[in-house]
């Protein structure tokens, strides 16, 4: 069971797992949100190994008659409310889809593998947001003290908590990942990267919070993908990993570096993009900065990320450019008065 298989980091997941273990059966569980969207991985839903199921994971009951359906017997838990923005707006939804969502998995799995814990995998997908905000120095590694500062971190900490309660208490067979910021294709149009793209392209301003000094740490989302594959079949059982590909950027210096990337695409003068960019109010409770320690990662399994930002914002950019259908398309009216709701009506 891959669970947000419709969402932008769970198609890469479904998509890669499909292709590369065709030996595998896979089942997407999914409620389909406003984030979750089939055309996400419509170039594999017709494989044989794959089936959807439209599940929303708060419903104990049915997540109960999947595992029995199915025979459940691994389970890449990545469904969640991921928006920090929407946490503030209304954190109910997140404490009921990342937190309820996620023990009602973890229960289902439990009484379903009881008697033959060591032959399952529970791996639950998580955010380095559960470590709070960094200062000018530091990463977070794997031992960092859990200190999330917005609902949706909160939420996912929680989460967390109760993966490895039910390992200590249960026996549950976990793994746990905690990444920093991903980017690629099929990322929701609500998040830095794929918004500032969609309204460089359509001249549009560029809303950068605050003073625009706030630091990510970013990951092309197939290296995440292939990190979980990675922790999924090798990773040590009970154990927690960082992922992150040691790229971190100020949002006004990546605001600056897509609008001058999407010049040279767009046959633009130079420095042309950059008049959008305009500072507004910024997040509640902004966290300042995130960077990953990943040594764990590479050190026992050997990973690490497989390109540049540059190739991988050059390839997201021109994947943006080549599929303004998909945009349109999840774009919806809902969408549409969440953006007017945060940023106005222009
Ligand atoms: P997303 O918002 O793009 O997708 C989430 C998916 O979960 C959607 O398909 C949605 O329909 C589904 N979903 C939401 N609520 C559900 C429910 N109650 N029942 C069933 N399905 C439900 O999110 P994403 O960016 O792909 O993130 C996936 C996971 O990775 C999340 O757990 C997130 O916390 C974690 N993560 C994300 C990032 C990032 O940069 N995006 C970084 C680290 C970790
Ligand atoms: P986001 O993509 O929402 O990811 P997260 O908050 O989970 O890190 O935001 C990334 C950074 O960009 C964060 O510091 C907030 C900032 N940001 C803006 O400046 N303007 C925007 O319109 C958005 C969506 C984010």
């Amino acid at each position: 069971m891959i669970t947000g298989g419709a969402g932008f980091i769970g198609s890469h997941v479904v998509r890669r797992f499909l292709k590369k273990y065709p030996n595998y059966f896979i089942v997407n569980v999914d409620k389909l949100t406003y984030a979750g969207n089939l055309a996400n991985i419509k170039d594999v839903c017709t494989l044989p190994n794959y089936q959807f199921e439209r599940v929303d994971i708060v419903d104990a009951q049915a997540i109960q008659a999947i595992f029995k359906k199915y025979n459940i017997t691994d389970v890449i838990h990545l469904a969640a409310e991921s928006h920090v923005d929407r946490s503030i707006e209304g954190p109910m939804d997140f404490v009921m889809t990342n937190v309820v969502g996620t023990v009602n998995l973890l229960q289902a799995a439990k009484d379903s593998w009881s008697g033959d814990l060591q032959n399952h995998v529970f791996h639950h997908v998580s955010t380095d947001e559960v470590y709070g905000s960094l200062g000018e120095d530091g990463l977070f590694t794997e031992k960092t003290p859990y200190d999330p500062r917005s609902p949706y971190s909160a939420s996912k900490a929680a989460s967390d908590h109760f993966i490895k309660a039910f390992y200590h208490t249960y026996g549950l067979p976990i793994k746990l990942s905690n990444c920093s910021n991903n980017y690629g294709s099929h990322h929701f149009p609500e998040k830095l990267i794929p918004l500032m793209i969609h309204n460089i392209q359509h001249n549009k301003p560029l809303p950068v919070y605050g003073k625009g000094e706030n630091i990510r740490d970013w990951l092309w989302v197939e290296d995440h993908a292939s990190a979980i594959d990675a922790i999924f079949h090798h990773g040590r059982m009970g154990e927690s990993y960082n992922v992150g590909g040691l790229n971190e950027w100020t949002n006004i210096e990546l605001v600056k570096h897509l609008c001058s990337l999407m010049d040279q695409k767009l046959g633009r003068p130079k420095g042309e993009s950059e008049k959008l960019i305009t500072f507004v109010q910024d997040r509640a409770g902004h966290d300042k900065r995130y960077a990953i320690d990943a040594s764990k990662l590479e050190e026992e399994l050997g990973w690490t990320p497989s390109i540049s930002f540059e190739e991988g914002l050059s390839k997201t950019v021109d994947w943006y450019l080549e599929n303004e259908a998909w945009v349109n398309q999840v774009t919806s009216g809902a969408y549409q008065a969440y953006y007017e709701n945060m940023y106005g009506s222009k």
